[in-house]
């Protein structure tokens, strides 16, 4: 491992403790998120259902709202873990879109619980997504209400 990567190790572990204040007994699924800011700050989260089953929160939502809710908008990854031994743990598309609103050049770590994982940068993970830019291009006259 070189020097200049030492931090995934953390994150990842720091995603697996995330997974133990994970508040799901519909689904009985575990997941826990770390996500890294530009300066180094790093905000956890795990899922959060609800008997009202739609307004069950991802563990990368959880995350990325708690770190937005504090001012940072500038991520440089995101570690998520579950407890499947066999398969990496991914992520749901409306947690990639999520990720996306907050730029596509960035990391997410989908691990195993014995610490492999797979890194991939948002934009893969979403390609030809919609963002906010889309938002500010050149409209048709109709679309002027
Ligand atoms: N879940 C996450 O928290 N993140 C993912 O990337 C996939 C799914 C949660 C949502 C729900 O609480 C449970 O896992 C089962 O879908």
């Amino acid at each position: 491992m070189s020097r200049r990567n030492n931090w995934i190790k953390p994150l990842l572990h720091k995603s697996q403790k995330a997974k133990e204040f994970a508040y799901c007994p519909y689904s009985k699924f575990r997941v826990g998120a770390a996500l890294v800011a530009h300066d180094g700050t790093v905000f956890t989260g795990c899922n959060v259902e609800n008997a009202c089953y739609n307004l069950g929160l991802c563990a990368e939502r959880t995350a990325i709202t708690k770190a937005v809710s504090e001012g940072y908008r500038s991520f440089k990854a995101i570690a998520i873990a579950s407890d499947m031994e066999e398969e990496f743990i991914s992520t749901c598309g409306g947690c990639r879109q999520f990720m996306r609103e907050f730029s596509g050049k960035w990391s997410v770590f989908m691990t195993k619980p014995d610490g492999s994982y797979i890194d991939m940068l948002v934009e893969d993970l979403l390609p030809v997504s919609f963002c906010t830019d889309d938002l500010k291009k050149k409209k048709a006259s109709s679309g002027s209400t």
